[in-house]
């Protein structure tokens, strides 16, 4: 383990704010960008509970410059969001460029946020997401791009990545340097290799290197906290200047409130019982019934989240099946009414790993990838062609 000048006692962090740009964070504490999760609802229920930074889910943008409904949707935030935070992907430098000039002009973001850790095959097959830092110009190109655009308008802009491909094809080091020198206000790492996909543990080492590498730039570390002690831990153990909590806020909004709590150096931590929990979930169907403007896709939506919100408590099968496959508000009423709202919080069982966690394979990637580090002329004309037009991921 990295020693650092971190106290390792049990006392305060005494972490100052986190500064992206002009942008003081005074719990430094970022929710990830998640697909399909965070959401206007979602973060409204995150941001209920604690300060920090919500990133929207991403979006292409491609799908952006183009204004899809959808990328309209994934950009818009609440009148009360005050940090609007955007997340970005693209393969292609002229179409960021655009898309961050368009964020800015239309004044839609306060930071902006590129994606370059997305491990999905639909993504890193066409170059994008996490293969993407291994070509280390069209890399650089983008970054610097989406820099020079948002700097115009005054806004911070970060990129959040992955290790690297798979072990013997590392990138994170280079492209924090690159990053850094472009004038990023801060670099975010997910300890993990794409072939690792979610399984196995998050390197905290690694997030502690490239917190060495680049002592003038901020560092968030990301992967596998799961309550405000991991991010205490994270903290302690690499340096980093804020941390990035994805999965460990799904079905806990209020990890927010514990976050906040422990980086204010008090034990508190929150523990709803069952009737704290039921309401959530109403609250969060509600959310997205305006989020969506549309009930059906709402509560088709809100199914995923059950097994996170009731992880620990004492729900029976039957009644976890029908929550799992509720159809609308009224229904879902029905079936949290029938629920033990005296059920105290589980404790424990409550709490640690939820969601995505995936078995580690082999990285898709367009033919030839890893023979260069650079992109030849064809490549480049394949990669402007294959810049998603679809959102998410
Ligand atoms: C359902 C889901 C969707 C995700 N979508 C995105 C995304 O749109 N952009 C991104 O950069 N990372 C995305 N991620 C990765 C997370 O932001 C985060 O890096 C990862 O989950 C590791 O952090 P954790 O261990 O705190 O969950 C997603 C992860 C999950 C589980």
């Amino acid at each position: 383990m990295t020693v650092l000048d971190i106290p390792t006692s049990e006392t305060k962090l005494d972490l100052p704010p986190l500064k992206l740009g002009n942008i003081t964070v005074e719990t430094p504490v970022v929710l990830a960008p998640m697909a399909g999760i965070t959401n206007t609802a979602f973060r409204r229920l995150c941001r209920e509970h604690g300060g920090g930074v919500f990133v929207s889910e991403m979006v292409t943008s491609r799908a952006l410059v183009e204004r899809t409904p959808e990328s309209m949707r994934l950009i818009s935030h609440d009148p009360d969001e005050k940090i609007r935070s955007v997340q970005l992907y693209s393969v292609d430098p002229e179409t960021v460029g655009k898309a961050v000039r368009m964020l800015v002009e239309e004044d839609h973001a306060d930071h902006i946020d590129l994606n370059f850790g997305c491990p999905v095959a639909k993504v890193t097959r066409r170059g994008g997401g996490a293969a993407l830092p291994w070509k280390l110009d069209l890399f650089t190109d983008i970054v610097q791009t989406a820099v020079r655009e948002a700097t115009k308008g005054g806004l911070p802009l970060t990129i959040k990545m992955r290790k690297g491909i798979d072990e013997d094809h590392l990138t994170y080091l280079e492209a924090g340097r690159i990053a850094r020198d472009a004038g990023v206000a801060a670099v975010a790492l997910h300890g993990r290799t794409a072939n690792q996909f979610y399984s196995g543990k998050a390197d905290w080492d690694a997030i502690a290197r490239l917190r060495e590498a680049l002592p003038d730039v901020p560092v968030l570390g990301n992967g596998d906290i799961w309550s405000a002690e991991d991010a205490i831990a994270m903290v302690r153990q690499t340096g980093v200047d804020g941390v990035v909590v994805g999965r460990g806020c799904q079905g806990r909004p209020w990890l927010f409130a514990d976050l906040m709590s422990a980086f204010e150096g008090s034990d508190e931590r929150h523990k709803p019982g069952m009737a704290e929990v039921a309401a959530a979930v109403y609250r969060h169907a509600e959310l997205l019934v305006d989020t969506f403007d549309d009930e059906n896709k709402a509560l088709r939506d809100i199914r995923k989240h059950m097994a996170w919100y009731f992880k620990g408590y004492v729900v029976g099968g039957e009644l976890r099946a029908a929550l799992a496959s509720v159809p609308t508000l009224e229904v879902l009423r029905g079936l949290l009414d029938q629920l033990d709202m005296s059920g105290e919080y589980p404790g424990s069982d409550a709490e640690g790993p939820r969601g995505r966690a995936g078995t580690p394979k082999r990285t898709a990637l367009p033919a030839g990838w890893l023979d260069s580090r650079t992109v030849s002329g064809s490549e480049k004309e394949e990669l402007t062609g294959a810049e998603l037009d679809s959102s998410g991921g």
